[in-house]
């Protein structure tokens, strides 16, 4: 849609960009507006009805996409970004009928473990540009990165060092989590309190004082991390100043989501076996809901998170790729929100303001990012389709024709173009 000199001039520079079906995610404006957003160094200065005003004609750039759709940037509010190797091998084995857990007893996670401690830092950070790349040409703006791959401290601290270099270059914003309480290293083998000592004493303080993380994770599942030991480790973390997300009632109904209501965490992720006790103190929390459709459909679970109950309850419902070697392989957060709307019934605009809005609460970056309002960064996507219901409806291929970041355009027809 544009031209090179159009693409120069959009950087930093006064645009308008007019469309007959803009989605804002913001509450209480018409599910697609008429209208034009007005952007000024990559902040929006003004979203507002009708058309262009005449005197912005001369000193803007004005880009008018007709009747395509236009939304804020997608967000992944939960990706395991950085890590060596992929695990396709773990494919027959599925097919044979292994189910995660077993896989994890053999292999899993761990192998993941053994393939990212042996990459350098560089080898990690060109791996995951790459997959960034391909994250920006499906129209995801910013991500959440969870550690979780080193387990040991040089290479937890490694990937979240890659991590920070690539928000610093990438076009991508990246928000991370330290997830080292993701399986059991070999060298803690039957000894789960001790690897919690190890990283509340040993690690933690060393992320802090770098700040390398905002968040911490923990996998809270029946044979991985169980509820005891999530709670102790999530209250030490909230005292140490870290914000709080729970993998919670993943595949067992454990208590996860009660527990990351308990904790006052930002977030509760997969729920895919949560109770309806969890949905309740979810609501009564705030805490945000991440759920994650793509993995449930990659682990050929017979039963999706009850995203419906949740919404009907109140919950704050954010959608995200879970982006992982292991459960759900795919950097295209379109992938989660088909499945979204196939395998867990929610409306097209529910979908949007998931990927949009709720998951920029599940970031705690709603004032920033995450809708069409003045004041917001510039994250924008211009689309091929109509509607919301259009761009469900067409599932399988992307619908995103340009991305702009911070007001720059970044990628354009499925590739990256950013300088
Ligand atoms: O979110 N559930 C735990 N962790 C990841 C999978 C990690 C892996 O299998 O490598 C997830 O699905
Ligand atoms: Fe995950």
């Amino acid at each position: 849609m544009l031209n090179d000199n159009e693409i120069n001039y959009m950087s930093g520079k006064r645009t308008i960009i007019r469309s007959q079906a803009i989605f804002t995610a913001e509450k209480g404006q018409p599910e697609l507006l008429d209208g034009y957003i007005n952007v000024e160094n990559g902040l929006i200065t003004e979203v507002a009805a009708g058309e262009i005003p005449v005197a912005a004609k001369a000193s803007h750039l004005l880009i008018d996409v007709g009747d395509h759709m236009v939304l804020p940037g997608f967000i992944d509010p939960h990706t395991h970004l950085v890590h060596g190797g992929m695990r396709e091998q773990e494919l027959a084995l599925k097919l044979a009928g292994k189910s995660y857990m077993e896989i994890h007893e053999i292999g899993g996670i761990l192998s993941t473990v053994r393939a990212t401690r042996s990459l350098t830092e560089q080898e990690l950070y060109d791996k995951a540009w790459e997959t960034l790349d391909r994250m920006l040409t499906f129209g995801t703006t910013t991500v959440e990165a969870k550690s979780g791959y080193g387990l040991d401290l040089a290479t937890e601290l490694r990937c979240l060092q890659v991590a920070d270099c690539l928000n610093a270059r990438h076009p991508i914003d990246i928000v991370s989590t330290y997830m080292g309480a993701h399986a059991l290293p070999p060298e803690f083998a039957g000894d789960v309190h001790g690897y919690v000592d190890f990283m509340l004493k040993q690690v933690m303080p060393v992320i802090r004082e770098r700040g390398l993380a905002e968040f911490c994770d923990i996998f809270c599942e029946e044979g991985i991390f169980d509820l005891d030991v999530s709670r102790r480790f999530l209250q030490a973390a909230k005292g140490m100043g870290f914000l709080l997300k729970v993998h919670a009632d993943e595949i067992v109904p454990l208590g996860g989501a009660e527990l990351a209501a308990e904790m006052g965490a930002v977030s509760a992720e997969h729920l895919m076996a949560i109770s309806d006790y969890g949905i309740e103190r979810l609501a009564e929390a705030g805490t945000v809901a991440v759920l994650l459709p793509a993995t449930t459909f990659f682990l050929m679970a017979d039963k999706y998170a009850p995203a419906r109950k949740m919404l009907d309850h109140g919950v704050r419902v954010a959608l995200a790729t879970d982006y992982n070697p292991g459960s759900s392989p795919t950097e295209n957060i379109q992938v989660a929100m088909s499945h979204a709307c196939f395998g867990m019934k929610m409306q097209p605009d529910e979908i949007l303001t998931a990927v949009t809005i709720e998951a920029a609460h599940a970031l705690r970056r709603e004032t920033e990012i995450g809708s069409l309002a003045p004041g917001k960064r510039a994250d924008i996507l211009i689309t091929d389709v109509r509607s919301p219901a259009e761009l469900i409806y067409r599932f399988g291929v992307n619908h995103i024709v340009e991305v702009y970041k911070g007001g720059k355009l970044v990628a354009k027809q499925g590739r990256v173009c950013y300088e």
